[in-house]
């Protein structure tokens, strides 16, 4: 049995050995520089040199660097695929090539892992447009002793390694190499392309001579460099003669501990098994997140958005197990203490804080599970009952099986529901979840967040008499517009400058001229009124009793708030500050009416 803490030392001696300096990790955190959120790849960090600069360390560099990549997180619970791994990497900056490449990666196979050269399978790049058929790497890895019907030659999809969504980053043709995880072929034709999981990919190097560029085009770079990358979980499986990623001894430990706690057998119990798998995954991705020198917590966006999400789902799969989700701290422990104690010394220091903010995270989350499970239950239960009344009405009816994006997005907003885990809860009755429709409740919602920031910023930045009166401005008009059209109308966010105020509200339509004209003359006819602006303050509650509204999040029921009462046109809880007399506001006059985003409307408009 090779461990991993071995691994990793043979992979630096080999390379050391042959010139390399060994320049550490660097945090899992992408630097903002690539616009990837995490660090996906050992290249990541070395992208300037890559591309010409010179490194402090020379031109033969190697380490082990910890990835995150969540790309795959739906296939998490197989055999080999994790969000986090670690890549065994070296590189020649701009020094040896192909030929020195080709031997060191078969050398190091055969002869310090002792793989079977019968059974290694390489893949090189076919050509395109941009770059030719890599026939020089093939003709060296058949110089080796690798057998010629293991060579294939595939195209880009396969056999270019670039970083996604990127422009001005170095890349290149690539040589995949393949080893199979039993002797039991599905087919004659079961090879490196067939899907059925017996090859699988340990690790590639890209042969990284070109940059790209805008429009999918490619540039030659000045200096030839390779980039190469093994990953050390998947390395580790093939070494021990292990089919199954869990039993090495990275996961050994957190999977013996998920079967003490939930007395459930790994082996025995499929069910159980895929359980265990998601959440030993995601809680060490978890750890080595929090624990990261530029660590990061749970929250609703960016990197914190995906930290939560795989929380969540581990806690989820607690469930499944019939655990108590807590153990995930348990689970963590055994990571910090026992797996990664010595290559990562920062998760051991930060411990205590790790530990307990996964606990945060699952109380978060626990006290709105069972809310948000109900008003799932709610969803599926709508779409039941509508289906079985028209499919009695109607022969022909084809019954729903979606859950809409709205839906889905107010289990998000309001329950704390990751996307897929309303996908996964839905797949369990049969249904799917409007996807493209959620991005979309999340996009308007994002649009809204930000003009409700920006009202909030440019009420508060500039506080005079005249931004007084347009801000009472603002609440005459929203009365006009709830009279207008109900009380279902809100303010969506006001901008206001001592020029003019912006106001967005919700409204289904584009406001006619008929209804901006009785608009303001209903704003007109309040400020001839001359009537005094009065503030009160009372508790929340009463206010809301009182008819008061407005944008407001009490922490309690009793919380004292500020009342704007304009005789009988208007009453709103609002920070102010406000003209002391309509009759102040001089004559208001609407420019424009237009759209700010889907179902907002916004309207400009003038005192003068
Ligand atoms: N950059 C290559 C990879 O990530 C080595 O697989």
């Amino acid at each position: 049995m090779i461990t991993s803490k071995e691994l990793r030392e043979k992979w630096i001696k080999f390379y050391e050995e042959r010139g390399h300096v060994n320049i550490g990790a660097v945090s899992l955190i992408g630097d903002g520089t690539t616009g990837v959120m995490f660090n996906v790849a050992g290249m990541q960090p070395l992208m300037p040199y890559l591309l010409g600069k010179k490194h402090p360390a020379g031109t033969r560099l190697c380490n082990v660097q910890g990835c995150v990549r969540t790309v795959d997180i739906d296939s998490v619970g197989d055999a080999t695929h994790f969000t986090f791994f670690e890549m065994m990497g070296n590189w020649s900056l701009g020094d040896y090539f192909k030929k020195e490449k080709t031997k060191w990666s078969f050398e190091l196979l055969t002869e310090v892992f002792g793989f079977d050269k019968d059974k290694i399978c390489s893949t090189v790049f076919e050509g395109n447009d941009a770059a030719p058929r890599d026939d020089e790497t093939a003709e060296l890895l058949k110089g080796l002793g690798i057998k010629e019907e293991n060579i294939f030659y595939l195209d880009k999809s396969n056999n270019w390694w670039e970083l996604e969504g990127t422009v001005g980053t170095p890349c290149g043709p690539d040589n995949e190499w393949f080893y199979p995880r039993h002797d039991t072929p599905c087919s004659e034709h079961c090879d490196v392309n067939c899907g059925c999981g017996r090859y699988v990919e340990i690790g590639n190097d890209v042969y990284m001579q070109y940059k790209k560029l805008e429009g999918g085009k490619y540039e030659e770079l000045d200096h030839k460099n390779v980039d190469t990358g093994f990953g050390l979980d998947r390395l580790l499986l093939f070494l021990n003669g292990l089919d199954d990623g869990y039993k090495t001894d990275l996961f050994a430990g957190a999977i013996a501990y998920l079967e003490e706690v939930s007395g459930k057998s790994y082996d025995g119990d499929e069910k159980a098994r895929k359980a265990m798998r998601i959440i030993a995954d995601h809680t060490r991705t978890a750890v080595m997140l929090i624990g990261d020198k530029n660590g990061i917590l749970p929250s609703n966006t960016g990197a914190g958005y995906i930290l939560r999400r795989l929380l969540r789902r581990a806690i989820r799969y607690c469930k499944n197990l019939e655990i108590d989700s807590e153990k995930m701290t348990g689970v963590a422990k055994v990571f910090i203490e026992k797996v990664y104690d010595t290559a990562y010394p920062l998760l051991i220091e930060k411990e205590e804080y790790i530990l307990s903010e996964i606990v945060k995270e699952i109380k978060k989350f626990e006290a709105t599970l069972a809310a948000g499970i109900k008003e799932f239950e709610k969803c599926v239960t709508g779409i039941e009952r509508k289906n079985a009344f028209m499919s009695e009405k109607d022969l022909s009816y084809v019954p729903e099986t979606v859950i809409s994006g709205k839906q889905a997005f107010r289990l998000y907003d309001t329950f704390g529901f990751p996307l897929e885990l309303t996908v996964e809860l839905a797949a369990e009755r049969g249904l799917t979840v409007d996807e493209p429709g959620f991005a979309e409740a999340f996009k308007v919602h994002q649009e809204i967040s930000k003009a409700q920031a920006a009202a909030a910023k440019g009420g508060l930045a500039e506080r005079n008499e005249i931004t007084a009166r347009y801000h009472t401005a603002t609440h005459i008009m929203l009365a006009g517009l709830r009279k207008m059209f109900g009380d279902k109308t809100e303010q969506k966010g006001s901008n206001i400058t001592e020029e003019r105020m912006r106001f967005d509200f919700n409204c289904d339509h584009k406001m006619t001229e008929e209804e901006l004209k009785s608009l303001e003359s209903f704003v007109n006819g309040v400020i001839a009124s001359k009537i005094d602006v009065v503030k009160t303050e009372e508790p929340y509650k009463k206010a809301v009793e009182n008819g008061a509204y407005g944008v407001f999040n009490p922490t309690s029921d009793d919380e004292i708030v500020s009342v704007y009462t304009i005789g009988d046109v208007d009453r709103q809880i609002c920070g102010g500050p406000h003209a002391k007399n309509t009759s102040e506001l001089g004559k208001f006059r609407i420019l424009k009416e237009e759209s700010s985003s889907s179902g907002i409307r916004r309207i400009k408009a003038v005192l003068e």
